[in-house]
């Protein structure tokens, strides 16, 4: 949830690890900080808040060198303050050190460096330990000694460190936490992610778990954890920075918003064939082993899981297997039942949420086979599974999740379509025709939002409501959770989601006069069923938006609002209703003066437990 960056080179080392924080800000951006190698001495600077305020200090005292490392932090241990920001040095500030992830047993550490050494610690975090038992294990050797700490560390890192002895070296190690290197002329660079280097290099080395890299000017080498020579294969990247900016746009999010046609025609055209057929390239399972498959699972965090949900109705209803959905953060700890029986499908749009992996290595060990749906090429996650599907939506940057969820929801329907033309559940004329629908998305998609004026407006009705309640049944019910956390997320406003027909048997006593209560009822099968709820809402004071298909009937006698969506089948719908509720979240963000796309206590990439 940190970002990390690091530079061995010729430039001044300021210009680029700002540079690269500056990418990496969607990381966390609690404090920022870095320290630079000069005149056989390390410096540091580093402040709480954002990276402007660091930045702003360095353009007052600038720092001259041309080795160092940056951080910008999410904090876990300790609050944010100029004291618990990244890097952190030993006592004699010989060592510096930034670090990602969450080190379990600081606390051992920490009080037997405290009672054996003396040592005086000057921040609350966990990480400072790490500085300090490098200091500790330091004999004229870096890579050793960061060897022998790393050794003793239990928990999630990524760390980059460098020794004021040292002034040819930088050396970065991960576990559990994602590192890059970047491979440039008589430079190199570490980073937690691409966007940070790409100025500079488009030659990039992912590190595996347990890998050391040894960066010097001139080259690279990579060891293991029993410290093998490691060859790696150079990746290029073929994506550019402008993909990675905000183009004219005030929010990242807007502009991710507007990319959903792209993204999402992207992911349907690359498994098209000429003649319309599919061709899951990423997806190899056989007939064969589909058949010793009797249960999905899936797995995923935040708007990653919702689209796993959406995932559970479309496998279900197209291919008829059954399917489970878990939130990753309680898979690993209930009691499992997941064999080589099981297909194990991991949604992540970075690819690094630890908990997602953490369950897919579970699973995984318990002989499932593992498919992921990922946007990040190269991801752990990706990596770690038997089968990917990438979903093409190009780099996410704002926190709140908008292209990769559409663009997910695109990946299963072409997956549960797949198994079901394996397992013949559905005829191949049934699947020329939803994969005819799915052709008309992208344009569909195009058409809800020029609905943009309209739903501003409304956010600028509602932005200082204390509650909003979402309902739906069937994948609705889904779609309802979804907007709900992205209102909640970046306009802090107590929203919550509820299947309409579980309302009367609690919930609806919240309703009372003026409440915005947002309903779909796209699902035709249970549209009736759906008008009740909106009536009984509307009955005790309920403000009720309808998001409902084209077609709809009946529905402008009970809704204050119609939304009306472009005509779809109803396994479709989930691409286009979830549209309103983006567009909803990101105005109410704005009415209410929220930083959209960095909201509070939150960050893009969650790399800790
Ligand atoms: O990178 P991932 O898809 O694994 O991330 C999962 C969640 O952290 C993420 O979807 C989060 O819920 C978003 N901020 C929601 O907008």
């Amino acid at each position: 949830m940190c970002g990390i960056v690091g530079y061995i080179g010729n430039k001044q080392a300021t210009e680029v690890l700002l540079e690269g924080l500056s990418r990496l800000e969607y990381r966390g951006y609690d404090s920022a900080g870095v320290a630079i190698f000069s005149d056989q001495h390390i410096t540091v600077k580093k402040r709480a808040g954002r990276l402007a305020n660091l930045a702003g200090v360095l353009e007052h005292s600038p720092m001259e060198g041309q080795m160092g490392i940056g951080h910008t932090r999410w904090a876990t241990h300790g609050a944010p303050s100029d004291q618990n920001s990244h890097p952190h040095t030993n006592e004699t500030e010989a060592i510096a050190v930034v670090h990602n992830g969450i080190i379990e047993n600081y606390m051992d550490i920490k009080q037997w460096l405290q009672e054996t050494h003396k040592i005086v610690f000057r921040s609350e975090t966990d990480s400072e330990v790490i500085a300090h038992l490098i200091a500790h294990y330091y004999e004229n050797d870096l890579k050793v000694a960061v060897q022998k700490a790393t050794a003793r560390l239990q928990g999630a890192y990524a760390i980059a460190v460098m020794s004021k002895d040292e002034p040819d070296r930088l050396i970065a190690v991960r576990k559990d936490s994602p590192l890059i290197v970047g491979k440039g002329e008589n430079e190199n660079f570490i980073a937690s992610d691409i966007p940070a280097i790409l100025k500079y290099t488009r030659d990039v080395y992912f590190l595996e778990n347990g890998e050391l890299v040894d960066l010097k000017r001139e080259g690279v080498s990579i060891v293991d954890e029993f410290d093998r020579p490691v060859e790696r294969e150079v990746f290029h990247v073929n994506w550019d920075l402008a993909s990675a900016e905000k183009e004219g746009y005030p929010h990242f999010m807007l502009k991710e918003i507007e990319e959903q046609p792209a993204g999402v025609r992207e992911t349907l055209n690359q498994r098209l064939t000429a003649e319309g057929n599919l061709n899951l390239e990423g997806l190899t399972m056989t007939e064969d082993d589909l058949a010793k498959v009797n249960q999905v699972v899936i797995v995923a965090c935040g708007t990653a899981y919702h689209a796993g949900l959406i995932g559970k109705a479309l496998i279900e209803r197209y291919a008829k297997i059954p399917v489970t959905v878990d939130v990753a953060s309680e898979f690993r700890y209930r009691d499992l039942f997941v064999d080589e029986h099981t297909l194990f499908i991991a949604v992540s749009q970075s690819g690094e949420t630890l908990d997602t992996l953490a369950a897919l290595r579970e699973a995984k060990r318990r002989g499932a086979r593992v498919l992921t749906i990922c946007n990040v090429v190269g991801s752990s996650v990706a990596r770690e599974s038997d089968d990917v599907m990438y979903t093409w939506a190009g780099p996410e940057i704002a926190v709140a999740s908008t292209k990769a969820f559409t663009t997910q929801l695109m990946a299963f329907q072409l997956m549960a379509l797949r198994f079901a033309e394996l397992r013949g559940s559905m005829a191949q004329e049934e699947i020329r025709t939803v994969i005819h629908e799915l052709k008309k998305l992208p344009d569909q998609i195009q058409q809800v939002l020029t609905m943009k004026d309209e739903i501003s407006n409304l956010a600028n009705q509602h932005f200082h409501k204390d509650k909003v309640l979402f309902l739906g049944r069937g994948m609705d019910s889904d779609i309802a959770l979804e907007g709900s956390l992205k209102l909640k997320e970046i306009s802090y406003i107590n929203s919550f989601a509820i299947a309409a027909g579980e309302m009367k048997h609690g919930t609806i006593a919240l309703i009372e006069e003026g409440t915005l209560v947002i309903c779909l009822a796209t699902q035709k099968h249970v549209y009736e069923k759906t008008l009740s709820n909106m009536k009984e809402v509307k009955a005790r004071g309920a403000y009720v938006v309808a998001i409902v298909q084209e077609d709809a009937e009946q529905v402008d006698d009970i809704a204050d609002v119609v939304i009306r969506l472009p005509k779809t089948s109803s396994m479709l719908t989930p691409i286009l209703s979830v549209l309103p509720m983006q567009l909803l979240a990101y105005y109410t963000s704005i009415e209410r003066g929220n930083d959209v796309d960095k909201p509070r206590n939150l960050a893009k990439s969650v790399t800790v437990e």
